[in-house]
């Protein structure tokens, strides 16, 4: 079922998969590693055996390990982490342009590589990848988002939508989607252990890679709002399965704006014990 092999030519027993295996499964038979047919069941599919072997002589799940990126000398070193995490920006001006369909696909695969709860692998990406779609897309949610401002008004909670409905009918400002020809939604089935915190990851993966790209993001509180509780319509609109949980939701294209410098933040609050 989950196609543990071990390349008996290269393996040199050290013991590390069984060592780092979280479910604890990989017994050194007569010195080999080995997962008994009945613990296979209790595997997390995480493939840490096949990762922390040094001779790249294990398989599972039918990987092939030589299919792996090496991670010998290839992480981004510290200053370009924080150059990364402290550069980001919400963008909130794009440029028309499409992002081509290989520069999304990668994209979206690599942030599809976040963790997940329990290892769970069920949180999916809903994406608006034509500008033309997301603008009618826009056009709908403007139109009702108005109809409810000169009707009945925004439910209790929502009333702040008034004021960016003004803003829009006097400035034509787009507060929903900013302008970005790209929509994105990570959702999870309800069932999963945590929907929620693996849609947050996912999508932080997804902006900060985006930015390493020179995509630009933001995250889109107002879009997530509108389509999880005032208009739930249009999460059946965007295909999105009615058994999943919204996790939040960000739009996205090339920016029309670049950034010199880094913020200047005071650094969060921070308690030892
Ligand atoms: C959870 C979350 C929701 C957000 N929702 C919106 C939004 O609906 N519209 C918007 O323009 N910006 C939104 N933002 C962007 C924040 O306003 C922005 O991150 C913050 O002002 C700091 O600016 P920076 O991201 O450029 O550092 C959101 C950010 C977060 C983290």
């Amino acid at each position: 079922m989950i196609d543990f092999k071990v390349n008996g030519l290269t393996c040199t027993k050290c013991g590390l998969c069984a060592a780092d295996c979280p479910a604890r499964i990989i017994a050194m038979e007569g010195g080999s590693p080995a997962i008994a047919p009945e613990k296979e069941a209790l595997c997390y599919k995480c493939q840490h055996c096949l990762a922390v072997c040094p001779t790249a002589s294990v398989s599972i799940l039918g990987l092939d390990p030589a299919n792996s990126l090496p991670l010998t000398g290839g992480l981004p070193d510290a200053a370009a982490m924080e150059l990364l995490i402290k550069g980001r920006r919400a963008v909130r001006k794009y440029k028309p342009e499409n992002i081509d369909a290989a520069t999304m696909a990668q994209l979206l695969s690599v942030a599809s590589h976040a963790p997940s709860g329990r290892n769970d692998r069920q949180m999916r990406f809903t994406v608006v990848a034509e500008r033309a779609k997301l603008d009618e897309i826009r056009g709908e949610i403007m139109g009702k988002l108005v109809a409810i401002a000169e009707g009945s008004g925004f439910p209790a909670g929502m009333e702040f939508f008034a004021g960016f409905v003004r803003q829009y009918q006097s400035d034509g400002i787009d507060f929903v989607f900013r302008g970005a020809p790209h929509f994105l939604v990570a959702s999870a089935p309800k069932s999963v252990v945590t929907p929620v915190e693996d849609c947050l990851i996912a999508l932080t993966s997804f902006e900060l890679y985006a930015q390493t790209l020179g995509i630009g993001a933001v995250w889109d509180g107002l879009a997530k709002f509108i389509i999880s509780d005032l208009l739930p319509e249009f999460k059946v609109r965007l295909g999105i399965p009615e058994d999943h949980v919204i996790g939040y939701a960000i739009a996205f294209g090339w920016p029309a704006v670049q950034y010199a410098r880094t913020a200047q933040r005071e650094p969060g609050t921070v308690q030892y014990v």
